[in-house]
C-alpha cells in the first residue's frame, strides 16, 4: 500500500516539484502518492504547480480564510498518511504534530542545529552562513515536532560554501541538493525503511540514523549526484 502524501508549502514550490518528479521517475516503485498540496497562501507558486500537475490544492484556514478547513481536518478528510513540509512558513499546530509524530518531515536549508529556529528561513539562513565564513552548509531533512527546526534529524548532505559565495549562489547550490535529497528521504520513510521510534530515535533497516552523507561535489551533474546519493543512503552511515 502506498502512503498518501500531503505537501505543505508557502512559497514557489520547487521542492514540491522535485517530489512529484521523483514519484513519476520511480513509477510503480514509488512508495507514496501525492494526494494533496496545502498552503497558508492562496497565491503561492506551490498551489499553481499543484493545479498544473492535477493534484488537489487547498488553502488552510487562517484569519484571512476563516471559512477554509483547518489543517487537521484537511489531512484527516483526505486520509493522509505522511506529511512533507516544503517551505511551509507557519508553525504546524500541535494537534497535527502529535497525530503525525514520525510521519511529518521537513527540509531545512542548513546543517541543523546550526542556522535554524524561529525566523531562520529563506535568505536569512544563507546570509548567516556566508557571514560566519562557514566551510560547509547543506540541507537537513528531519522529523517535525512542536519546536521550529528541532525534531530528530534523518539526513544531512553537506554542501561546500565556495569563495565568493553570496546568499544567492549558496542558496541555489543548497536548493539543488534539497531537490535530490528530500524526495529520496520521503520515499524511504513512506516505504518504512526509515522510521522514528516512540522514543524519538530515528532508525533505518540497515543502520542508525541520522546519516551525515559525504559532501556534495557541485561539479558533478545531477544524474551522477543522484547515483552517489542513492548509494550513500543505502549504505549510511
Ligand atoms: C527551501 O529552501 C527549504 O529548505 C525551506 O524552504 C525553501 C522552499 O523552497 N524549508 P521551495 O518553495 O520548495 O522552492
Amino acid at each position: 500500500m502506498r502512503a498518501r502524501l500531503a505537501v505543505l508549502a508557502s512559497g514557489g514550490g520547487s521542492n514540491l516539484h522535485a517530489i512529484a518528479e521523483h514519484a513519476r521517475h520511480l513509477g510503480e516503485r514509488r512508495a507514496f502518492d501525492l494526494v494533496l498540496v496545502a498552503s497558508d497562501r492562496p497565491e503561492c507558486g506551490a498551489l499553481q504547480r499543484a493545479a498544473a500537475a492535477g493534484v488537489e490544492g487547498a488553502v488552510v484556514a487562517s484569519r484571512h480564510a476563516p471559512e477554509a478547513q483547518t489543517m487537521e481536518d484537511l489531512l484527516a478528510d483526505r486520509n493522509v498518511d505522511l506529511v512533507a513540509l516544503a517551505g511551509y512558513l507557519k508553525l504546524v499546530p500541535p494537534a497535527v504534530t502529535r497525530r503525525f509524530a514520525g510521519r511529518l518531515l521537513n527540509v531545512h536549508p542548513a546543517l541543523l542545529p546550526a542556522y535554524g529556529g524561529a525566523g531562520m528561513y529563506g535568505a536569512r539562513v544563507h546570509r548567516s552562513v556566508v557571514a560566519a565564513r562557514a566551510a560547509l552548509s547543506g540541507p537537513t531533512v528531519h522529523f517535525v515536532d512542536d519546536v521550529y527546526d528541532h525534531g530528530a534529524a534523518i539526513a544531512q548532505w553537506p554542501v561546500p560554501v565556495l569563495p565568493g559565495d553570496d546568499e544567492y549562489t549558496l542558496a541555489a547550490r543548497v536548493l539543488r541538493a534539497e531537490h535530490l535529497l528530500y524526495p529520496r528521504i520521503i520515499q524511504l520513510v513512506a516505504g518504512g525503511v526509515i522510521r522514528q521510534l516512540p522514543s524519538g530515535e530515528v532508525v533505518t533497516h540497515h543502520a542508525a540514523a541520522p546519516a551525515v552523507l559525504p559532501t556534495m561535489d557541485p561539479g558533478l551533474d545531477d544524474a551522477v549526484l543522484a547515483l552517489a546519493l542513492d548509494h550513500a543512503l543505502a549504505t549510511a552511515p
